[in-house]
């Protein structure tokens, strides 16, 4: 790699090439990097970056290659901001994580802030011996900050293929749990644990006590965030419904961020990976209405020639910040790579790091 001081190449020389020709110079650029680079691709991203990954998966399996793939001096992350900060905190200290596009975040990562757990944690305080009666549980969808208050309160975080296993670690601890920042996977998995409903209360973090008067949280053994997905949101239980008036026998397939009205109307609910891994495995000639992000989905309809798979909402539901990694970004960090120059470093800071990766590697030693 060429380590003189050179100028970064800026991002406009990318913007009018071709796609063949993004293609053919990332291509490029991965061969001269060889075992230098690990790109890393989530089950969300665009064909066009999909292509380049030598490892696709979803957040799960993502976090695990970054802990394990020790080799690779850079990891090109393409995925959004919190995926990237997961395997700054899990790779080893000597490997850069980069992510090609700094405005790739997550909206539901930005609907819990440090600043407001921390008042929950306060306000939860002065009704409960917190520490003793309360686990927090962070879906890997947030900020680092948040993972490391997780670590420094004897918690934990989780993702959408094991929350089910960490709320039972959890509720094996203390009597509740709080469960930031998505309300609907909380929700569900602990619908699925037949956990009755008198026991579940919303924090809405812009209420005082989160708009919950001391008994109901007393009462509470899970306190579900008001936080969502903006994509998973927009799919309704009358999506399902016509599915199954218009293709009899056709079988509904959701990810937990749906509401509950869609989960529970599903036939079969799960991670990203868990959505393509069974109607992969499905036999030929089978329908499936698929209820999670469009270039998943559409990337499954053009692989699974032999099975009938749609789109679960008329409406158009992709990852506004999952699509701004795209062929230029990708092309523009890899060739400033090879000319020595890192681009948009995730780097965690140490604070975080040690407390966010405890949360961390309590998930990772239960799957
Ligand atoms: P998975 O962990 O299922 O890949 O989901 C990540 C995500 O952001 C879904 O919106
Ligand atoms: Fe965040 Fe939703 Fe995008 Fe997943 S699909 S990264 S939860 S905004």
């Amino acid at each position: 790699m060429n380590t003189l001081e050179t100028l970064a190449l800026p991002i406009a020389n990318y913007q009018a090439l071709s796609p063949e020709e993004l293609f053919q110079r990332t291509v490029t650029a991965k061969g001269v990097l060889g075992e230098q680079v690990l790109v890393l691709g989530h089950n969300y991203q665009r064909d066009e970056v999909i292509v380049h990954a030598d490892l696709r998966g979803d957040s799960l399996i993502l976090s695990k290659m970054a802990a394990t793939r020790s080799h690779h001096p850079f990891v090109v992350f393409c995925g959004v901001h919190f995926m990237a900060e997961t395997a700054d905190i899990l790779s080893r200290s000597n490997q850069t994580v980069i992510l090609p596009d700094l405005a790739a975040g997550c909206s539901m990562a930005d609907m819990a802030a440090i600043e407001q757990v921390d008042q929950c944690w306060e306000e939860l305080g002065q009704v409960l011996q917190v520490e003793e009666a309360v686990t927090p549980a962070v879906y890997v969808n947030s900020a680092a900050v948040l993972k490391a208050f997780c670590g420094e309160h004897g918690g934990i975080t989780c993702t959408s293929s094991n929350a089910r296993v960490v709320m039972e670690w959890c509720w094996a601890r203390r009597e509740k749990i709080l469960f930031f920042p998505d309300e609907h996977l909380g929700r569900n998995v602990a619908n699925k644990m037949g956990l009755p409903r008198d026991q579940m209360i919303v924090w809405d973090p812009f209420l005082t006590c989160g708009g919950n008067t001391p008994e109901a949280i007393r009462k509470a053994r899970l306190i579900l965030w008001k936080g969502h997905c903006s994509v998973h949101q927009m799919f309704q239980p009358a999506h399902v419904a016509y599915f199954r008036r218009t293709y009899p026998g056709i079988q509904v397939i959701v990810h937990p961020e749906c509401h509950e009205n869609v989960v529970n109307q599903a036939d079969l609910v799960g991670s990203t990976e868990f959505i393509i891994r069974t109607v992969s495995q499905a036999p030929a000639g089978t329908s499936w209405a698929v209820g999670t992000e469009l270039n998943l989905v559409n990337r499954l309809k053009n692989e699974q020639t032999d099975k009938q798979v749609f789109f679960l909402s008329p409406m158009v539901c992709r990852c506004a910040t999952m699509f701004r990694i795209d062929a230029v970004h990708l092309c523009w960090s890899m060739e400033n790579l090879v000319q020595g120059h890192v681009v948009n470093h995730i780097s965690v800071p140490d604070d975080d790091k040690a407390p966010a990766r405890v949360a961390l590697d309590r998930m990772m030693a239960l799957c």
